[in-house]
């Protein structure tokens, strides 16, 4: 495959919490590979700011271990490497003090795009917005980038919206879902809109199920203290797994644009049904393997938050009512994996005498890792012996299919990264659209706060609590096997 990247315009981006550790793990390596695709303009500068007393050459040495650290070996060179320092910069600030403000303003250039990463704790969203309007370091192209969680519920939601919009406009304001950065995800939209194959199949008629796991393998350990606040349904639900549903749901947009994008998401999630507290499964891992508890984990022996959720979800409109939505996402599961399957419905009738190995269709889209798709479909069992039915899959693995360039995934904040440059908010979420996720939300949490349910215990390394399977098997379904 040819690689067509072309570099952004020249920027300058901030960076507050340019120390954090998401800085570490994720945006500054990100550039570099960037810079090593040859994305970034000469020109552009990466400016770390934080609270703490460092020279330029103190974050390039941080940089320099975090990319050591993050980005594999084949994947840099001293080269490379060299140059990408070259272009940090680092300014000592104080969020909701006036230290550092000049300095800040006298090093970002008034010629090119500039951007700023709020990577910090939500609590200081609105400082930094009246510290940039209030020392002219934005103007009116500037953009601002904030992360999740945006919000631990609507009234919260509602309150950062509008502290961000008393110097933002909505166009400036990139609201970061790191996975519609991924790349299979955006192939979500490619597969549905880009084929005719899919479209005419696509609604209650046709379409049985629709499974969307998130399993990861990792438990809570080192986040506890935010983890046991948010659980899985604010950590997972309310956003990753939402946009998830909204791409598999939502109607064709007039255009890729990105709020043609955002206007049908938010149709699907106001079409959303209340979620009956029978249609909910929360679990909690239990110690297990030599690993700890979810309690020690959380360090609260009380905790009540859950480390897996598993929900039936409604959508009340003419394409979906009638097909259910299942989600599902767990820590300390036995496998690492993200993948939607629909599952499609018996054909009216039979032709055949020996119907019996009959299986439904179904399309598995696996997100990660393995990124590819998988069509269950039906043959003839090969060999006499008459007409018997065999299920086979049609299995294409997107490295295998396109060859090197398939293998070489890039980050979602690369891609991320480069989009908020380009000025693109297609993959990041609008204010109204954050919203209406925690309006659905919301009676969720309210109702078993309200119950006082636990969740169930599971046992680490499976597939999440014994209850989860009920909610299928009380349909006459079945979820899928949790595997890489
Ligand atoms: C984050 C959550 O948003 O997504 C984490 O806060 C979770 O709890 C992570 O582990 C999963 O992301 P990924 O890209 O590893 O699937």
């Amino acid at each position: 495959m040819v690689s067509r990247t072309i570099p952004v315009d020249p920027f300058d981006l901030v960076i507050f919490g340019g120390t954090g550790d998401l800085a570490r793990r994720k945006i500054l390596p990100s550039l570099y590979r960037r810079h090593v695709g040859g994305q970034m303009p000469a020109e552009a500068r990466i400016i770390g700011a934080a609270r703490g007393e460092m020279s330029d050459d103190d974050f390039r040495a941080f940089t320099r271990e975090a990319i050591e650290e993050f980005v594999p070996a084949t994947k840099r060179d001293a080269k490379t490497l060299e140059e990408f320092l070259e272009t940090l910069r680092y300014v000592r600030v104080d969020a909701v003090g006036q230290d550092g403000w000049t300095d800040l303003r006298a090093v970002v250039r008034p010629d090119v795009i500039r951007a700023f990463y709020f990577s910090v704790a939500p609590s200081l969203f609105g400082a930094l917005a009246e510290r940039l309007h209030e020392h002219g370091i934005a103007d009116a192209d500037s953009r601002i980038v904030v992360e999740k969680p945006f919000g631990k519920d609507l009234k919260t939601a509602r309150e950062l919206n509008a502290v961000l919009a008393e110097h933002f406009t909505e166009q400036q304001i990139y609201r970061i879902d790191h996975y519609l950065g991924k790349e299979t995800v955006q192939n979500l939209m490619a597969v549905r809109f880009a084929n005719i194959l899919f479209e005419p199949l696509w609604k209650t008629e046709y379409i049985d199920h629709v499974q969307i796991t998130v399993a990861e393998t990792v438990g809570v350990n080192g986040r506890g203290a935010y983890y046991d606040k948010s659980g899985a349904m604010r950590d997972m639900v309310q956003n990753h797994l939402m946009q998830l549903l909204c791409l598999i749901a939502m109607e064709p947009p007039y255009h890729f644009d990105p709020d043609a994008v955002r206007d049908e998401k938010l149709k699907v999630i106001r079409a959303l049904e209340p979620v009956a507290p029978e249609d909910i499964v929360r679990g909690q891992y239990r110690a297990g393997g030599g690993r700890p508890g979810y309690l020690e984990d959380a360090e609260n022996p009380e905790s009540r938050t859950e480390s897996y959720i598993a929900l039936k979800v409604g959508i009340a409109n003419w394409r979906w009512k009638g097909t259910p939505f299942y989600l599902r996402t767990g820590k300390r599961l036995k496998a690492r994996t993200s993948e939607i399957a629909i599952t499609f419905r018996q054909p009216p009738h039979s032709i055949f005498d020996h119907p019996e190995g009959w299986r439904e269709n179904v399309l598995v889209i696996r997100l990660q890792p393995n990124e590819g798709m998988n069509m269950m479909v039906m043959i003839k069992e090969p060999g006499p012996g008459g007409m018997r039915l065999a299920q086979v899959p049609l299995d294409m693995s997107f490295a295998e299919a396109l060859g090197e360039g398939g293998a070489d995934i890039p980050d979602a904040y690369e891609r991320l990264i480069m989009d908020v440059i380009r000025g693109n908010q297609t993959l990041f979420m609008r204010g109204d659209e954050v919203e209406a996720a925690w309006a659905w939300a919301d009676p969720i949490i309210q109702g078993w706060e309200a119950r006082g349910d636990r969740p169930h215990s599971y046992e680490p390394g499976t597939s999440g609590p014994e209850d989860a399977l009920m909610l299928l098997h009380r349909d006459g379904r079945r979820w899928r096997d949790i595997r890489e």
